[in-house]
């Protein structure tokens, strides 16, 4: 497998990466992972209200303490403030960006202004700086409702159906831009629905837990019958740093990557098996179906493995567990 036997390659090549979104789910988990291997890491968040700051502050706690880790408070849709930062880059993970597909509806603008004009600010940054390795995070949301499953990162992709997603693929078509005008080498990553400790508090998992660690009824929308390919935080992570590797030993890169986990489970079961492993009675509480969200996810992973040796290892059921063993240790913590 390519990723592990050159993971340290990255290393020698890519001391420096700036994460943006460092202070949420993932930018904060990759973050702390790329410290831990020896990167010097330098982060940049606007604490965005989607959810509480002091959740966010507690993600950072671990990354602040280490020396190697730089952090600049800002948004990335103000150019000025990419212009302070001052360390020396070699690659960027631009994860900062507005999630959630429902609230995009309400507020579309927004979305637009965070994700698409800040991704436009980091492009613009980079190429000032002559730098030209980024790693962008998008979203199994672009598949939209009318793709063949498993998704294939060649299908077409043109019929979004959240504001969200279309803000995704406008900033792969964006990224695409900048590899073709300057050169940039680029990988687009597919997200599909992570999740794990620190899990965003808006999301499937972590309201689900919640609701039933607090004796309340789980509300379902629709019939339990959409299904998601649920993929552990740990195992998105590991995708990420093995795109860093292609990149980094590659040029003339331009690719649009999933990193699902290919094992979709339905709403149902992910509820029943939330509340086996909780050890309570199913509570639950039937809604409409929500618009914007779409029918199922479920990634074709090949092209992973084949470039970087993406290989998810972690069942849902473990997953899971950890997740609920997580969130028991946060229910003392000051900021809930
Ligand atoms: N979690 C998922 O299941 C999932 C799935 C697909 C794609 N993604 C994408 O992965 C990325 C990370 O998702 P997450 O779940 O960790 O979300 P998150 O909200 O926890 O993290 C995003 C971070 O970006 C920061 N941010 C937002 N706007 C910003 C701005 N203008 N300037 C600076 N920082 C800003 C936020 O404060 C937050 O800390 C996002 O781009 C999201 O669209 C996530």
């Amino acid at each position: 497998m390519p990723c592990k036997a050159s993971r340290y390659l990255i290393y020698k090549k890519m001391k420096s990466v700036l994460v943006t979104g460092c202070a949420g789910f993932i930018g904060s988990t990759l973050s702390e992972k790329l410290l831990a291997t020896g990167f010097s890491v330098i982060g940049i968040d606007n604490f965005d209200p989607f959810y509480p700051r002091p959740v966010k502050e507690n993600n950072l706690k671990t990354c602040l303490s280490n020396p190697s880790f730089k952090f600049y408070e800002g948004d990335i849709s103000n150019a000025l403030v990419l212009n302070s930062i001052k360390e020396t880059v070699h690659a960027v993970v631009h994860i900062a960006a507005k999630a959630g597909v429902r609230p995009s509806i309400y507020n579309p603008h927004t979305y637009i202004q965070a994700n698409i004009v800040g991704t436009q600010n980091i492009l613009d940054w980079m190429n000032k700086r002559e730098l030209k390795k980024i790693i962008f995070a998008s979203s199994s949301s672009v598949y939209g409702n009318d793709t063949l499953v498993p998704f294939s990162e060649s299908a077409n992709v043109d019929h979004p159906i959240s504001p969200y997603a279309f803000t995704k693929k406008a900033c792969e078509l964006l990224n695409h831009t900048y590899h073709y005008l300057y050169n940039f080498d680029i990988i687009n990553l597919r997200f599909f629905t992570v999740y794990g400790e620190r899990q965003r508090p808006d999301l499937a998992i972590h309201k689900f837990v919640d609701a039933i660690s607090k004796k309340q009824p789980v509300t379902m929308y629709g019939a339990g019958d959409t299904s998601r390919d649920y993929t552990y935080v740990q195992d998105t992570v590991v995708g990420i740093t093995g795109a860093l590797n292609y990149v980094s030993e590659n040029k003339n890169v331009f690719e649009i990557v999933n990193l699902g986990n290919s094992k979709p489970i339905s709403l149902k079961e992910l509820v029943e098996t939330i509340y086996e492993l909780m050890g309570e009675e199913p509570n639950i509480l039937y809604e409409i179906k929500q618009p914007g969200d779409v029918d199922v996810t479920f990634a074709d992973i090949s092209k992973a493995r084949r470039l970087f040796g993406y290989n998810p290892e972690t069942s849902i059921r473990d997953g899971l567990q950890n997740f609920i063993a997580w969130y028991k240790t946060q229910q003392t913590e000051e900021y809930r």
